[in-house]
């Protein structure tokens, strides 16, 4: 990422996996970003331990509770990046929170297929459309 420069990015799913090894890749640039937004569903829970452990080293980095399936809680996460933005507009979104439920044609069922559509389609969807726009 040396060459890659933003003023702002937000990272979905950010407290584990790929979205919380982007978030430490963009903290550890040599010309970090003024903002690292990282969503994570439960801020206060023992899964985001890591990402508060980066808050406490980066000032830089804001973490954001978003739920991918809840329209509202995308709305005040946007809400909550604003404050910081102060609408210079965020530079880079990636919709990184995404679930994969394998299963056979035998144990799928609908409310599985549903819940994968609503965390990985449709949140995407509603996180894109409540991005602070660039000005
Ligand atoms: N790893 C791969 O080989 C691979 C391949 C193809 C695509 N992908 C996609 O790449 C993305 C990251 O993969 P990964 O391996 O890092 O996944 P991961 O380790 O399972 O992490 C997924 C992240 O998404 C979050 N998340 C799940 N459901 C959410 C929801 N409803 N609202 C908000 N956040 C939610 C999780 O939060 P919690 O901790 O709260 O669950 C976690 O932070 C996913 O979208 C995945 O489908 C991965």
């Amino acid at each position: 990422m040396a060459g890659f420069n933003v003023h702002s990015v937000l990272v979905t799913g950010a407290n584990r996996g790929i979205g919380l090894e982007l978030v430490k890749q963009f903290l550890e640039k040599s010309n970090p970003p003024e903002w690292v937004f990282a969503t994570c569903r439960d801020p206060e829970g023992q899964r985001a331990q890591q990402l508060k452990n980066l808050v406490s080293r980066h000032p830089n980095l804001v973490i954001v509770v978003l739920e991918a399936t809840d329209p509202a809680s995308i709305k005040a996460a946007a809400a909550r990046v604003e404050e910081h933005l102060k609408g210079s507009g965020l530079n880079l979104l990636i919709n990184n929170a995404g679930i994969v439920r394998l299963n056979t044609l035998e144990s799928e069922t609908p409310e599985n297929m549903s819940l994968v559509y609503a965390t990985s389609v449709k949140g995407p969807l509603l996180v894109n459309q409540q991005q602070p726009s660039l000005p």
